[in-house]
């Protein structure tokens, strides 16, 4: 069945949508909408956390799971079979939140801008944890800024709930309703299309990949969205000006994370390889992915760790990552150093594409415009091998990389048998250092040959100059890369 309308819960109560507020963002439609303004806006772009909002939104298992989120740069049309929490749906002036009450308590508030964005935060983590210490809520608040406070109060705020007995703000939501009116519309095509005042917009989300796949071949300039953590930031920044959308996120066949049981064995994967692999859909966000790949690839999943900030790693998916195509995506130099195999589908059928093959250029791919990415095959380090990734940003947490490199070895009698070298940051798409590769197989691994392959790199190398570091400065870091590398994974082996 088709339908015309998005559904969805707001604080346990039925919201339905249709006409131009479908393509607005969340918190504008909280704020104008509804004139919900408790929930704050200042950046637009994912960077502050002020407009922070829980959201839940049925699982394979066909449950509501709530994650934290981004307001601002999640749409209405995302919406669809989700229940969102707001700020004004955790307490009242006369019965506040156990978060907003310490917030209160340990004066974890100034100007307040961010303060809801921070409650929201607390919430989740109550709802998620109960004991934790400073390390835990520091990785938890790495998506909400303060200008005022200096975080010591909002961190003391936050373990004052540590060990406490906070009431779940969830479950007083009855589940049950919510969760069995969206089994029964799940099977829903939504296709809905309005003017907003700029343009004549189109919407639909696909019941099943099936669909998705149909429409991509009739609509083949439709743009896809999976998180919108990209697309969101382009739209609400102007740069973007998309009139045909298709809402692909949900779509379960291409959501679902598979750890191979025992990765020492050979295993018949579905790309037909004897190597052990994780498959990851195309839809699967980081957040998953980041617990999925930490026992067999930990080095991925440390990179993982100072992702974006949780809000977006709730969103955002790995399909975004690769097909937004940029040289500093995150994910890239790892998958090309492992060697991935990529599945892109239409509906006449699917391919294969390897990770080293799939860009030709900036923002350019071996993907046609009725294809879909659907799934991505990583194969396991084998065993002995070294994997070290490295992710170079002017702060640690919530950056954008000004450089990434990621080094594969594969050793035999101490010796380098097989090695693969990606560096992002440094040109058009993500690239290759075959040069260096070379200098280091079938050698023993010494400062001396490190220090040469680091060279070598920069010689394949042509990055330019921007907002995040200089050329000349890229070059250097690349070369140093090598030599850290050196200390860091070889002699301190030799001296452990
Ligand atoms: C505050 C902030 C911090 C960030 N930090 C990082 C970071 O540390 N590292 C990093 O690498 N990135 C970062 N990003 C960028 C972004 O979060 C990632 O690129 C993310 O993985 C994109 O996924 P998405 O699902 O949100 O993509 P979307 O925004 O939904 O889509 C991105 C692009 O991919 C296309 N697309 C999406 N899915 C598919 C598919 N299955 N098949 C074909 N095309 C598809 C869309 O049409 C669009 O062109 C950050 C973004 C923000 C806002
Ligand atoms: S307003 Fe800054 S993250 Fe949304
Ligand atoms: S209290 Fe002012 S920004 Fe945090």
């Amino acid at each position: 069945m088709n339908r015309s309308e998005i559904v969805f819960y707001l604080n346990g109560q039925r919201q339905v949508v249709s006409g131009p507020d479908v393509f607005l963002p969340l918190s504008s439609y909280l704020r104008y909408s509804l004139h919900l303004t408790g929930t704050k806006v200042v950046c637009s772009e994912g960077d502050c956390g002020a407009c922070t909002v829980v959201l839940g939104w049925l699982d394979a298992e066909n449950k509501l799971s709530y994650r934290m989120v981004d307001s601002c740069i999640q749409f209405v049309y995302q919406l669809d079979l989700c229940h969102v929490i707001s700020i004004e749906g955790i307490g009242t002036e006369n019965n506040l939140h156990p978060a907003q009450k310490a917030m209160v308590e340990h004066f974890g508030s100034q100007c307040g801008f961010c303060t809801p964005g921070f409650v929201m935060a607390l919430v989740d983590l109550t709802e998620k944890q109960s004991t934790y210490n400073s390390v835990d809520v520091r990785e938890k608040l790495t998506g909400n800024l303060c200008r005022c406070t200096g975080y010591e109060a909002i961190v003391k705020a936050a373990l004052s709930l540590s060990d406490t007995k906070v009431q779940s703000i969830i479950q007083s939501y009855n589940q049950e309703q919510m969760t069995s009116e969206f089994r029964a519309l799940r099977g829903d095509n939504v296709l809905i299309e309005a003017d907003t005042g700029f343009a004549q917009k189109k919407f639909f989300k696909p019941s099943s990949l099936a669909e998705a796949l149909n429409h991509k071949s009739q609509h083949p300039k439709v743009r896809l969205v999976a998180g919108a953590t990209d697309v969101g930031v382009q739209a609400n920044k102007r740069r973007s000006h998309d009139t045909e959308i298709m809402f692909i996120a949900h779509l379960h066949e291409m959501g679902s994370i598979t750890v191979p049981k025992n990765p020492t064995e050979p295993q018949s994967a579905a790309s037909g390889s004897q190597i052990p692999r994780i498959e990851i859909g195309a839809v699967a966000n980081w957040t998953d992915i980041r617990e999925a790949v930490r026992p067999l690839i930990p080095a991925f999943a440390e990179i993982l760790d100072i992702f974006a900030a949780e809000q977006i790693r709730n969103a955002a998916t790995i399909g975004g990552n690769i097909a937004n195509g940029s040289p500093i995506g995150d994910s890239l130099p790892v998958l090309y150093a492992l060697d991935a195999t990529l599945t892109v589908q239409s509906a006449a059928g699917s391919r294969q594409v390897l990770m080293n093959n799939f860009f030709r250029g900036y923002k350019q791919m071996d993907l046609k415009q009725d294809e879909i990415l659907t799934n991505v095959s990583i194969p396991v380090p084998r065993p002995g091998s070294i994997l070290k990734l490295y992710k170079v940003s002017r702060r640690k947490d919530l950056d954008i990389s000004t450089a990434t490199l990621a080094i594969y070895l594969e050793m035999e009698d101490g010796k380098v048998s097989s090695s693969r070298i990606a560096a992002g940051g440094v040109g058009p798409t993500i690239q290759r250092l075959s040069k260096a590769e070379g200098i280091l197989s079938g050698e023993k691994l010494t400062e001396s040959l490190l220090r040469q392959a680091g060279k070598a790199a920069v010689g394949e190398i042509a990055p330019l100059t921007d907002v995040r570091g200089s050329r000349e400065y890229r070059l250097q870091l690349i070369e140093n890369l090598f030599h850290k590398f050196y200390f860091e994974e070889i002699r301190a082996r030799e001296v452990a």
